[in-house]
């Protein structure tokens, strides 16, 4: 009997752990917003998607995601999002234009803050950076934790640009709130703007005004397609936190007051919007790397005593 219950706890714990074996890293998302943000992740072309792929992070909340070997994608935040009367979900920022909570392979609409990731790349290195060629819609923060790389370092973009928006990239919701500001590509679509046709080398394609007024709100992130020199980061071995809203600096100055996207937004689907509660670590906001380096250690071990145990009962 004894030996039953072993093999029962095995059974389930190898079950609930063996996954983390095979990622090599984990990315926590964390809603540092005052208002609740759905995030939408997309994995690049010819890769698979990771167990979720858009999910409903309230404030104070943060999620665990892991990623296998040489995974490559984007993740975003969708904001204002909501559920019609049919139960047709979309977003007033980010929107993936599958009407679930789900992205399932959907892409984010434009102006949207991007972080991209190649993991596993050239030389082993996790690549990475924030990208603002999309436009803005959220301040957002990649805190690698644990790796080691000279450019293994946050990424982030902290500034409201919706409150410093220019008037003619501007995206506002029905209520007249500023959600997102247009990239100069996105809004202009000029080959100058894009970095594309004549304009798509390096030497040929200059920031624009527009992307430097960007680039001067965000140095880290990308402001236009060739912004690479100060924008993409690298790691070896690292795990990854992506904060909305990360706090904001206190050494820089706050752009005051109304208009931008810190305003508390009451969202129709906040109560009944479909909600994987499974993996969500309430109030889990400092997550450290320790702790999740213990989770890899503690499920590779148990997971080699599982496997151990699978092959024993072969005889
Ligand atoms: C990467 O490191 C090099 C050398 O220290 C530095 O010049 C460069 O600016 C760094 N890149 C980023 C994106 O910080
Ligand atoms: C704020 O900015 C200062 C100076 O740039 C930097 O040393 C500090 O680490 C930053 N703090 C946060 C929380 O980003």
């Amino acid at each position: 009997m004894a030996k039953l219950y072993f093999h029962i706890f095995f059974l389930i714990l190898s079950n609930s752990l063996i996954e983390d074996v095979y990622s090599t890293a984990t990315f926590t998302f964390v809603n540092k917003c005052k208002f609740t943000v759905w995030p939408g992740i997309l994995s690049n072309a010819g890769i698979s998607p990771l167990s979720t792929t858009g999910f409903a992070l309230n404030t104070g909340e943060s999620r665990i995601i892991n990623a296998p070997t040489a995974w490559g994608g984007r993740f975003w935040g969708r904001t204002h999002c909501s559920e019609d009367s049919t139960g047709k979900f979309s977003c007033a920022t980010g929107d993936c234009g599958s009407g679930k909570l789900e992205c399932a392979g959907g892409g984010a609409v434009t102006p949207v803050t991007l972080a991209e990731f190649t993991l596993d790349g050239d030389a082993g290195k996790d690549f990475y950076d924030l990208s603002l060629v999309d436009g803005f819609n959220l301040p957002m923060l990649v805190a690698p934790q644990g790796g080691s790389g000279v450019n293994c370092s946050r990424a982030e973009c902290v500034a409201d640009l919706n409150g410093e928006c220019a008037p003619e990239l501007r995206v506002t919701s029905a209520g007249g709130e500023r959600v997102a500001c247009r990239s100069a590509c996105d809004a202009f679509r000029s080959e100058e703007y894009c970095c594309s046709g004549a304009y798509g080398k390096p030497a040929a394609c200059k920031p624009s005004k527009y992307a430097e007024t960007f680039k001067r709100a965000c140095p880290q992130a990308y402001s236009y397609a060739y912004d690479d020199l100060t924008s993409t980061f690298t790691c070896i071995g690292a795990d990854y936190i992506i904060t909305f809203c990360p706090s904001p600096n206190t050494s820089r100055k706050s752009t005051s007051g109304s208009g931008g996207g810190q305003n508390p937004v009451s969202v129709a689907g906040g109560s009944n919007t479909p909600f994987d509660g499974n993996m969500v670590y309430e109030g889990a906001l400092d997550v450290s790397s320790a702790a999740s380096t213990c989770a890899h250690v503690v499920g590779g071990g148990v997971a080699v005593v599982a496997a151990m145990w699978r092959l024993s009962q072969l005889y």
